[in-house]
C-alpha cells in the first residue's frame, strides 16, 4: 500500500487539575470524527495540500504549515538513523479550529508523524515518536508539554511522567462519564495564554495542586467517581485565563444547575468542558452552551466519551 491516512482525535489538555501533565482524547457519541487527518502518499514531487472546515485559517505558505515542519523533522530523523528519505506528498484535512484549546496543532502533528511512520514501515517506536511529537508541539506553543499530543496519540486519559524522557501512563476512565466540549468560536493562542500565568505560585496553591492530582489518581483506581469529580478543580490556570473567555462564569453556573460533576477550560481555551454521568444533562448542557457560550458561526459543541484508541489509520 502506498497511501496511509491517519486520524488523530481532539483532546482536553490539563483536564483542570493536571496542568501540562494530564490530557484526555475525545470521541463524539454521535460517531462523528473530531480531529484532523493526514494522508501520506508516494510521489516523486513533494507537495502539501489542505482541505477541511478550518483549512482556510492555515498559513497560505506551505513552508509555514506545521505538517511541513513535521515532515522535515521526520525525514531528518530517518537520515540520522541510517534510513533513506521518503519520497512522498502530504494532505492535511484540517477539521479542528486553530487556537481552540482542543489540541488542534497536536492533532495535526500526531496524525502526520503517525502516517509517516506507518508509511516508512515503523522505523520509530512509540517513545521516540512521542518525543518527536512533543518537540514539534513545543516549537508552536513556546514550551514543550505533552498533555495534548500524548492523549491524541495513545488515546485515553494520559498522565505524563518522566523527567528527561517523556513517559505517558494511561489512567483508568469511567466509561459512563460524558464530556461536553464547547468551542466559543474565538481564538486564543496557547503562547499568549501561557504568558498571562504567574511565574511563581504560593505554597497553598502548590499544596492544593499536589493533593488534588494525587487524590484524583487514587480515586480513579478505587473507582470512586464522586471523589475523582470533586478533585477536578483548576488552581493553576483558570483563575488567570477565565478573563479571556467571555461567558465562562455563567457557563459554570449553568453546569452546576444540571448536576454537572466538573467544569473547566479545555487546554488553553477558549473551549470549555463539562463532565456529567447523565445523557440528559449532557444534552441540556450542550444546548445551553450552543445558545449562550458559542459566540459566532465557527463555534460548536459536542457530547463526547473518552477516545481510548488514539490515533489510527482510517480508510483512504
Ligand atoms: N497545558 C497546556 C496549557 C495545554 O494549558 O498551556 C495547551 O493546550
Amino acid at each position: 500500500m502506498s497511501k496511509f491516512r491517519a486520524y488523530a482525535p481532539a483532546s482536553i489538555g490539563n483536564v483542570s487539575l493536571g496542568f501540562d501533565l494530564l490530557g484526555a482524547a475525545l470521541l463524539p457519541v454521535d460517531d462523528q470524527l473530531l480531529g484532523d487527518w493526514v494522508e501520506v502518499e508516494s510521489s516523486t514531487v513533494f507537495d502539501i495540500s489542505v482541505d477541511g472546515h478550518f483549512s482556510d485559517r492555515l498559513p497560505p505558505e506551505p513552508d509555514k504549515n506545521i505538517v511541513k515542519h513535521c515532515h522535515d523533522f521526520f525525514q531528518q530523523a530517518l537520515v540520522s538513523h541510517g534510513h533513506s528519505e521518503l519520497q512522498v506528498k502530504l494532505h492535511l484535512h484540517k477539521a479542528l479550529p486553530i487556537g481552540s484549546g482542543l489540541g488542534s496543532s497536536a492533532s495535526s502533528i500526531v496524525a502526520t508523524f503517525y502516517a509517516l511512520n506507518e508509511y516508512a514501515d515503523k522505523p520509530f517506536d512509540k517513545d521516540k515518536l512521542l518525543l518527536m511529537m512533543g518537540e514539534l508541539e513545543g516549537q508552536i506553543s513556546g514550551s514543550i508539554h505533552y498533555d495534548n499530543v500524548a492523549p491524541s496519540y495513545l488515546g485515553g486519559l494520559t498522565l505524563m511522567t518522566g523527567e528527561e524522557q517523556p513517559v505517558a501512563l494511561q489512567l483508568p476512565v469511567f466509561d459512563d462519564w460524558y464530556w461536553v466540549v464547547s468551542y466559543s468560536g474565538l481564538s486564543v493562542s496557547t503562547a499568549a495564554a501561557r504568558k498571562i500565568l504567574p511565574r511563581q505560585y504560593d505554597l497553598g496553591t502548590c499544596l492544593a495542586f499536589g493533593r488534588q492530582l494525587s487524590v484524583f489518581i487514587d480515586a480513579l483506581y478505587r473507582n470512586d467517581r464522586q471523589m475523582a469529580a470533586k478533585m477536578m478543580q483548576d488552581v493553576i490556570a483558570e483563575p488567570h485565563r477565565k478573563t479571556l473567555l467571555p461567558g465562562f462564569d455563567e457557563a459554570r453556573q449553568f453546569v452546576g444547575t444540571q448536576n454537572g460533576l466538573a467544569f473547566g477550560i479545555s487546554g488553553s481555551g477558549p473551549t470549555v468542558f463539562a463532565v456529567t454521568d447523565s445523557l440528559t444533562s449532557a444534552q441540556n448542557i450542550e444546548q445551553w452552551l450552543n445558545r449562550h457560550y458559542v459566540q459566532n458561526a465557527d463555534g460548536f459543541s459536542h457530547i463526547c466519551k473518552i477516545d481510548t484508541q488514539g490515533t489510527r489509520l482510517i480508510n483512504t
